[in-house]
């Protein structure tokens, strides 16, 4: 059975290290692996994107591989044939299958009938490569620390969830600072607790959550698939705005972080995605080189 990456916490903790080991080596140009070499990677969108596709397909490149790009328009997923016989006939063709869609379910299934590694690109559940470069960016201009202390301001969506997920397998002091009906999912919510190195706080307090925090985090208040959603998410959500003054609250040196895209002026002002404590670019950079090391990764495990 191939190793695949269908939420966070198919790692462990040394294996979250070992990607963001080969992840800095990579960067810094010390190794160059080509895993890829002579093989295609099919990289499925039923979901828009920027980073996620560009990103995917250049590290592809950058590994030695060729990128095939499908989207659901060709392929419709658990539609036109079942999704484990999509998973069947593509790993007969390709090296390695990245997707990016709605269902969770969709992902893990792909996962369980393909004798090649499925990457999750996103699904509106988790987005594990998002927060496992946004790890690396913190780590590279944070003072190290046992445990960082990050707040995540806005919707208990996708990158929320996927946070919780990594503080199930590694220490962290994560606080989601979020409206009664916005919550992150309940599950993963407990899973994270019963990690005994993390300490886990939800609370509709936005000072509270971003209290002394190194990373204030944002992002959409409503995500894709909910765009129709936007004006009633906001009305819930407007008090959970990354600004300047909720930034007073934050510890002095906080990195401010974005999966992005933005919708500047709502859950961010530009103030603060400009200003100096904002990592926001570095972060859209790091998702080639953690792609590339989690791609590596899963080749060689
Ligand atoms: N952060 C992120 O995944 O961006 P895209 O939706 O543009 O891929
Ligand atoms: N929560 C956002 C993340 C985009 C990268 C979404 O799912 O649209």
């Amino acid at each position: 059975m191939p190793r695949s990456l269908c939420r966070i916490s198919d790692l462990s903790a040394d294996e979250v290290h070992e990607v963001f080991d080969l992840c800095a080596r990579m960067k810094k140009k010390e190794i160059a692996p080509r895993p890829l070499e002579g093989k295609s990677v099919a990289c499925v969108f039923t979901k828009e994107s920027l980073r996620t596709r560009v990103s995917f397909e250049v590290g592809i490149a950058e590994l030695g591989g060729h990128p095939v790009y499908i989207t659901d328009r060709e392929i419709k997923l658990g539609e036109r044939e079942s999704v484990a016989d999509a998973a069947r006939v593509l790993s007969r063709y390709v090296g390695m299958i990245m997707i990016r869609t709605f269902k969770q379910s969709d992902v893990e299934e792909l996962a369980r009938y393909a004798s090649v590694p499925i990457v999750n690109g996103l699904t509106d559940l988790v987005h594990p490569c998002q927060i496992l470069g946004d790890y690396f960016t913190a780590l590279e201009h944070l003072p190290p620390s046992d445990r960082f202390k990050v707040a995540y301001v806005g919707d208990g969506n996708n990158v929320a969830n996927s946070w919780l997920n990594l503080a199930s397998i590694i220490p962290l002091d994560f606080r989601v600072g979020t409206a009664a009906d916005t919550q992150p999912d309940p599950e993963i919510v407990a899973r994270a607790n019963a990690n005994p190195e993390s300490r886990i706080l939800i609370t509709d307090d936005p000072v509270e959550a971003v209290a002394d925090a190194d990373v204030v985090y944002t992002d959409v208040w409503a995500s894709m698939g909910q765009k129709h959603l936007a004006e009633e998410k906001a009305a819930k959500l407007s008090k959970y705005q990354v600004n300047g003054s909720l930034m007073k609250a934050a510890a002095p040196n906080a990195i401010v972080m974005h999966c992005l895209p933005a919708e500047r002026g709502r859950e961010i002002t530009d103030d603060v995605m400009d200003g100096p404590q904002s990592v926001v670019f570095d972060e859209a950079e790091n998702r080639l080189h953690i792609q590339k090391a989690i791609m590596a990764f899963l080749l060689s495990h």
